[in-house]
């Protein structure tokens, strides 16, 4: 057989919420591997840059010109390359690039072969792409974002996300099962307390409730958990990602109808996290510049609680050597459209990983039926992954796959069950 790339393909496909994406195939003989490349609302002003093409076409989001790049530019010149040389392959990409965030050919372009190129290696071997990526029986912890704010939703509730965590199972089947559970019974809680209206779905499946506060969301989160006989705090946690840097305005922090100060937003969290011991994972709880102020969170809360770091460090080595610099985070957000090849995202969980840090690998807002993602959190040992509610099968398709490598694994499946 074959391991030689024979063939590039690039297309316009769409993504869950409609807008143009970069898919890709990669070709040894006539075995191929394809990935779909995913795309974010809340991206971080760090991410690598994703090509859209402007002017009126999809309303400016094409992404044609990142096609060419592949089929016409990229493409050709990777050609003979050996399918097996991953990282080879991204910094020779990397290096025709020239620019420090992928701006010339993007990063939609370059992620794009990156991970069909990955693809069609463990297809080649046939092996699953977890069993190509890494040793790893490590089913993650799902975290589902079950009440959609922020820039995900059309409501006043400022904060992105709000997820259950279903730590308390003994198998990631068992735990996804609860989540659903209580995730319909949230919807019927939801609908009695606020109206129809308020089970509208936002971009990752959640509900977009008119809530108003943090507050008025856990508590309806916890009630919903109780009334399915689950008990907080042993079977289920909760997280949040703020996605503190879209509410941010002329040095303020917009929330729950308040305008905060810096350190009244510190307080803030204070607050809440004593107020709720169930909240165990807070994901860019500040602005994403502000790494001392996510340092005084990992300070008072870091041996108890996860401070993960998204739009703080865009899973980029540079950016989470600042963060160790400045002890902002004990768990990374990691997304392999932020940095734009497998290698990069590779270098920046081993990186993390020398820290002892926890890692969640995390879908995009914008997603699409490829489920990459949970195959690679499996293959990396990661302990969670946030991959939206158990609705809209872009999300679910996460999921799915996730039962089938635990029921593949049998016995030797690991779900990580700790906090
Ligand atoms: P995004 O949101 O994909 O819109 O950036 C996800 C997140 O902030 O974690
Ligand atoms: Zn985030």
């Amino acid at each position: 057989m074959t391991n030689e790339i024979s063939k590039v393909r690039a297309r316009e496909v769409l993504d869950s919420r409609g807008n143009p994406t970069v898919e890709v195939e990669i070709y040894s003989g006539n075995q191929f591997g394809r990935f779909i490349v995913p795309s974010g609302a809340s991206t971080g002003q760090f991410e690598a840059v994703e090509l859209r093409d402007g002017g009126n076409r999809f309303h400016g989001k094409g992404v044609l010109q990142a096609v060419k790049n592949v089929n016409e530019i990229l493409g050709p010149k990777v050609l003979g390359r050996d399918i097996f040389d991953q990282e080879g392959l991204d910094k020779f990409m990397i290096e025709l690039d020239g620019t420090p965030n992928k701006a010339k050919y993007g990063a939609n372009a370059i992620l794009g072969i990156s991970i069909a190129n990955m693809r069609l290696a463990a297809k080649n071997k046939g092996l699953w792409d977890f069993e190509y990526i890494g040793d790893s029986k490590r089913l993650p912890c799902p975290m589902l974002n079950v009440i959609n704010g922020g820039s995900h939703a059309g409501g006043d509730l400022a904060i992105q996300e709000f997820m259950l965590m279903p730590i308390g199972f003994d198998s990631f089947k068992d735990g996804l099962r609860a989540s659903v559970e209580v995730y319909h019974q949230l919807k019927k809680q939801l609908k009695k307390k606020y109206g129809s209206s308020a089970i509208n779905l936002g971009d990752e499946g959640g509900f977009a409730p008119p809530i108003d506060t943090a507050r008025d969301a856990i508590d309806i989160l916890i009630a919903s958990i109780k009334d399915m006989g689950y008990k907080p705090e042993e079977q289920f946690y909760l997280g949040i990602d703020a996605a503190a840097s879209e509410f941010l305005h002329d040095g303020k922090y917009h929330i729950d109808g308040k305008i905060l100060a810096r350190d009244d937003f510190i307080n803030y969290y204070y607050e809440l996290v004593e107020d709720y011991p169930i909240l165990l994972s807070l994901e860019d709880p500040f602005d994403e510049n502000d790494f001392e102020a996510f340092g005084d969170l990992v300070t008072k809360y870091g041996s108890t609680r996860a401070i993960v770091a998204d739009d703080l460090t865009v899973t980029n080595v540079e950016r989470i050597n600042t963060a160790i610099d400045k002890g902002a985070m004990n768990y990374l957000l990691l997304k392999v459209n932020q940095i734009g090849s497998f290698t990069e995202a590779k270098e920046a969980f081993d990186l993390t990983k020398s820290k002892d840090w926890g890692v969640v690998i995390s879908h995009r807002s914008g997603e699409t039926e490829d489920t990459f993602i949970a195959d690679l959190s499996v293959g990396m040992g990661a302990e969670r992954i946030k991959t939206g509610a158990p609705a809209r099968s872009e999300r679910v398709a996460k999921y799915n796959q996730l039962l089938r490598i635990e029921e593949y694994l049998g016995d030797e499946a690991q779900y990580y069950n700790k906090i």
